[in-house]
């Protein structure tokens, strides 16, 4: 094998086909079953996005209330998924206890093993439903506040935010969420989906799949990426009272020295899109919704700062998780949540990913070139 036959990070390598999305980095263009993503945000609520990418389709009024009325019964934290998440040490990372979470769901499922089209979708559905519950106790016991009981007269994102910080959020915060869910949904074969494809391909089960997925998703290289976007914005020092225009001058100086240093900054760069992220554009608009609510002005200027310099310095464009990061921090979570709600969304497209791969399965098992010591004895 020559060292052109490999395919370090399967760069470039296409391994199977996918109906749930298709990704155009020539146009910038992501669609879901074929529906551009910035048109389902602007218009579409989470949970028809969430049945569009399972089905296919976009769910008919009843399709679409009967599965409300499962997911809104669906809400409240089960006793021993919560008896584990008290286990785990408030300074462990938010992400270890969202796969913990999943794996506890799974081991306590009836249908655990059942994996019939059926059953996956009522897992893939319950969990939908189950998971806002446990970011949100979450981010309440690491404040040493009480949690807060899911309420079935809310919508997903309304009630995601009122089980968090306890209060109905304004409209405006809640679409800014909703756009957010919708935009993190699915994004083909990333590390993460593929990591659940994997798994799915040795006839594993859904909650398998789904918690090695977690585990893909947390690194910063991939999922949490949003929440260092935010390290980012912090370590170059967040003043309320500041100008835009300051602000934007010391994150331009900040990003000049960090380029010189070859470090990787995060937020930025993707390995398919070369000439920016498709949903960028639609998740800055909400963010800038969120700058003018919060009348924060000084965050554009640390956003629009850090993207000029490096744009000007080397052309590489903001990821969805740029915008996304700051949005969340505004909305009032803490830091290290920001990629367990990234979960919360991604958990639709792992599900319809784990769906795909059974129905036309092939146990996913690459190669690898041998270069260690040859043949000895000792
Ligand atoms: N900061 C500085 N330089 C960068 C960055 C960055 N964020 N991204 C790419 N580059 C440079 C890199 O140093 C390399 O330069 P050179 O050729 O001079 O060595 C060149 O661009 C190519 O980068 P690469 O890392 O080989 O490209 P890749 O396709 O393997 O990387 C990436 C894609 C996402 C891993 C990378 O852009 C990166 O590390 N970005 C920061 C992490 C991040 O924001 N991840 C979120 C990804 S998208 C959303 C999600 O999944 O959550």
């Amino acid at each position: 094998i020559t060292e052109t036959e490999i395919k370090k990070g399967l760069a470039g390598v296409v391994v199977d086909y996918t109906a749930v999305s298709k990704v155009n980095p020539d146009t910038n263009s992501l669609l879901y079953r074929g529906y551009p993503v910035q048109d389902l945000a602007a218009g579409k609520s989470f949970e028809e996005v969430a049945l569009l990418l399972w089905n296919g389709e976009l769910p008919s009024q009843i399709e679409l209330t009967e599965f409300i009325a499962t997911e809104r019964a669906g809400r409240a934290l089960d006793a021993g998924v919560k008896a584990a998440i008290d286990l785990l040490p408030l300074d462990c990372h938010p992400m270890d206890v969202g796969r913990t979470a999943v794996s506890v769901i799974g081991a306590r499922h009836a249908l655990a093993n059942d994996s019939s089209r059926e059953a996956e979708l009522i897992k893939a559905k319950e969990l939908f439903a189950a998971f806002p519950a446990v970011v949100a106790y979450d981010q309440r016991r690491r404040r040493g506040l009480d949690i807060v009981e899911p309420r079935e007269d809310l919508d997903y994102s309304q009630n995601f935010l009122w089980m968090t910080f306890g209060e109905e959020a304004v409209p405006d915060v809640v679409d800014a969420f909703r756009v957010s869910m919708v935009l993190y949904a699915e994004h083909s074969f990333n590390a993460s989906t593929f990591t659940a494809r994997v798994i799915t391909s040795t006839l594993s089960d859904l909650h398998s799949a789904v918690t090695g997925a977690i585990g893909a998703l947390k690194g910063p290289l991939h999922g949490g990426a949003n929440e260092a976007v935010m390290h980012t914005f912090h370590e170059i020092g967040i003043d309320k009272d500041e100008s835009r225009e300051d602000a934007a001058a010391r994150a331009k100086a900040w990003m000049e020295d960090a380029l010189a240093a070859k470090k990787k900054v995060m937020g930025f760069g993707h390995r398919v899109y070369k000439h920016g992220d498709s949903r960028v554009p639609t998740m800055k608009a909400a963010l800038d919704r969120m700058i003018e609510h919060y009348g924060r002005h000084e965050m554009l200027g640390l956003y629009d700062g850090l993207e000029a310099a490096m744009d000007e310095a080397k052309g590489i464009k903001p990821n969805l998780d740029y915008p996304a990061g700051p949005t969340y921090h505004l909305m009032g979570f803490d830091t290290e949540m920001f990629t367990p709600l990234f979960i919360a969304s991604r958990i639709v497209g792992w599900t319809a990913h784990i769906m795909e791969q059974r129905a036309s399965n092939a146990l996913i098992r690459p190669l690898s070139a041998y270069n260690g010591p040859e043949q000895r004895s000792f």
